[in-house]
């Protein structure tokens, strides 16, 4: 069932400030569009666009490129970040995408999908996909690693600790990033010509309170502050207080390197 989540202009807003744009995954996009066809990229559709970071990463890659999104809050935050001339946006369902059937080359997903009615969202994909044209299906776990000097094992413990505190609160009727779900619609894609890709981890360096930012930004995070706001910032300033002090940093907000994992799989439409 599709679920209707992502409308609070502060969860919006920390998307579009914490969560980490995925040009290493484009790149693996474009790479296989390449080799099944010599042919020039017109339309790239990215659904469940959010605050549009995988949307802007397919600009120069493309004609023209559409961000679509059920959320108004994250549409909002997609327009307010610089976006190439090329990358607009559309507010509609995943399941009714606007586009006429046959005339979009790519369709990217990333961290979406688990919030789609699964089954009519790959058949709006399979309608709007040209002969050739290929479908991105993309997304990662809260299973983040940290890496800074001789800790990084300290610091992995505690991420876990978190992590651990954090899953229990999710409502369980809520969809799930999860790579066995991915694994499982890659199984039943129909499309003979398609590859299964996990892990591709991705670094980037963020501030201790950047890590913060993005595990805030989860729908894991978002829940319990919901239920309990108390014990939320209870969690998050203790966790933060262990990673800082694990770290010895003489820095307040010192830089760590962020491992994030994906889990993608790209299928071409016979
Ligand atoms: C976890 S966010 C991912 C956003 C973005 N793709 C990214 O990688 O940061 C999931 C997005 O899917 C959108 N979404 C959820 N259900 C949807 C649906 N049925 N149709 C279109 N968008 C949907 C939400 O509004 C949200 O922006």
């Amino acid at each position: 069932m599709a679920q209707r989540l992502f409308e609070g202009r502060d969860h919006a807003a920390a998307y579009l400030k914490y969560r980490v744009a995925p040009r290493e995954v484009v790149d693996r996009i474009t790479t296989f569009m390449h080799k099944k066809t010599l042919k020039r990229f017109n339309l790239a559709v990215d659904v469940g666009c959010g605050s549009g970071q995988m949307t802007t990463l397919l600009a120069p890659h493309f004609s023209q490129v559409i961000g679509v999104d059920v959320s108004a809050a994250q549409l909002e935050m997609a327009l307010s970040n610089k976006k190439p001339a090329n990358v607009t946006y559309r507010q509609c369902p995943a399941e009714e995408l606007p586009f006429v059937s046959g005339e979009v080359d790519l369709v990217t997903a990333v961290a979406a999908v688990h919030w789609f009615d699964q089954e009519k969202f790959f058949q709006e994909a399979d309608r709007v996909l040209r002969p050739g044209g290929c479908l991105a299906v993309v997304s990662y776990g809260i299973d983040m690693e940290l890496e800074y000097g001789d800790v990084s094992d300290t610091l992995n413990k505690i991420c876990q600790e978190y992590y651990a505190a954090l899953i229990p609160a999710r409502d369980p009727n809520l969809g799930v990033s999860d790579a066995n779900m991915y694994l499982d619609m890659f199984g039943s894609c129909s499309y003979p010509d398609k590859e299964w890709n996990n892990p591709l981890c991705i670094r980037r360096t963020a501030p201790v309170s950047g890590f913060m930012g993005i595990i805030e930004s989860t729908t894991y995070f978002q829940e319990l502050k919901e239920k309990d706001p108390t014990e939320a910032e209870r969690l998050s300033s203790g966790i933060k207080s262990k990673l800082l002090s694990a770290m010895k940093a003489s820095s307040p907000d010192p830089e760590v390197t962020m491992v994030v994992k994906y889990f993608y799989w790209l299928a071409c439409k016979p």
